[in-house]
């Protein structure tokens, strides 16, 4: 039996060790012992900035923590509604019942399976201050039309973009479409690191200089002295520093999802009518933190990839608003087909930079010949 392909590698960082080794010893044995928030960060957020064209990035504790820190720095709080995709990750509610806000849930795209912009439009009302689309796994939210919804009610717009940071779409980076965008850097992200980090990246440097101070206690420079109520969401300067360096590779490494992708795509066009649809194909406006199918019968191909050796996940067994921590804050009454659809038959296989052409092979071949398998029994019937 050959060897399996897990869903994330265990040696994500195994090309660098050697740096991060290095880099451990000159930070923990510098004289200005300087853990968090020193000269690291500081170039990290700038190269960041630069990159992307921003007024402001801002590091902090992770990508749940960026939500939460934009959410209160545009003081959004009790009484306010934040219109959130109903299919996607914890944080898109909990980070706005966190600061006392509701969730609104809006039903997402059957095809796609981002958020659905006339589903969010219906439901603005006159306490809705903010809509939060999220790229799913392998494309991007449609901003463009999310942004005309925020321009036409006068609600703000905040990007979770935690699993695109890479992506663009019509020529603007993830990140930059909204108000503010957030990233992730929990080491499976496209730009991941050991250990947990994320951002806030934002075309409004007031913003950026308000998220700045609750990152660190509510300080404006100045030690000790409070002019916000904040929290410690400060970045770890070993990973500044680490990042600094493996910035260089990201492109590549996005090029390569981005090619295992294209042949994902290309493998399984035909696969449609049996039941297992591919994302959308092309560049634009796709991420690469996952590849994400939709399968009827789900579990079986799941079952048929296991046996394969071939590892595969399911994000997310449930919309948002059918979770136990979340439903109590929905209406009893809400209906979200598609979002339930998704949950039904969303399958996503490995598409990390280090798979090598022989993993790809095996894992196309693998759900090809599962494909085929079905189109037979359907024959034979
Ligand atoms: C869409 C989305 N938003 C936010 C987060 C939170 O990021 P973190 O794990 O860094 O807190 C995640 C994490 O997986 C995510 O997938």
């Amino acid at each position: 039996m050959e060897p399996g392909i897990p869903f994330f590698p265990p040696d994500l960082f195994e090309s660098d060790r050697k740096v991060m080794l290095d880099l451990i010893r000159e930070i923990a044995t510098a004289p200005e012992q300087k853990f968090i928030l020193g000269e690291h960060t500081r170039r990290f957020e700038e190269v960041l900035r630069d990159s992307l064209g921003a007024a402001d990035v801002v590091a902090c504790g992770s990508g749940t923590a960026a939500l939460g820190l934009v959410l209160r720095a545009m003081e959004i709080g009790p009484g306010d509604e934040v219109v959130v995709p109903a299919f996607g990750c914890a944080p898109l509610a909990s980070a706005v019942l966190e600061v006392g806000a509701q969730p609104a849930f809006a039903d997402i795209d059957r095809r796609t399976m981002v958020v659905d912009p006339d589903s969010v439009e219906r439901l603005i009302n006159h306490r809705t201050k903010a809509i939060m689309p999220a790229h799913m796994f392998s494309v991007m939210a449609d901003m463009p039309r999310l942004a005309a919804v925020a321009e036409r009610h006068g609600v703000r717009l905040l990007e979770d973009s935690a699993v695109a940071q890479g992506a663009v779409l019509d020529g603007t980076p993830a990140g930059m479409w909204g108000e503010a965008g957030v990233f992730s850097f929990v080491q499976v992200k496209s730009f991941g690191m050991p250990g947990e980090g994320g951002a806030v990246a934002t075309r409004d440097a007031e913003l950026g200089h308000r998220v700045r101070v609750l990152r660190n206690h509510g300080q404006d420079g100045q030690r000790f002295v409070h002019q916000a109520i904040g929290t410690n969401s400060r970045f770890d300067e070993i990973q500044a520093a680490f990042q600094l360096h493996r910035f260089a590779g990201f492109p590549e490494r996005l090029e390569r999802r981005a090619a295992i992708a294209d042949h994902y795509t290309e493998r399984f066009a035909p696969l449609a009518d049996r039941g297992i649809v591919a994302p959308p194909p092309g560049r634009d406006g796709r991420c690469y933190y996952v590849y994400c199918l939709q399968v009827e019968g789900r579990d079986e191909l799941r079952d048929h990839l296991a046996e394969c050796g071939i590892a595969s996940h399911v994000y997310y067994p449930q919309p948002l608003p059918r979770q136990a921590a979340f439903a109590p804050h929905a209406p009893a009454d809400g209906c979200w087909p598609n979002a339930e659809h998704a949950s039904e038959r969303i399958l996503a296989l490995p598409i990390y930079p280090h798979l090598t052409d022989a993993d790809v092979a095996r894992i196309a071949d693998a759900v090809c010949e599962f494909g085929d398998r079905r189109r037979n029994a359907n024959h034979d019937q």
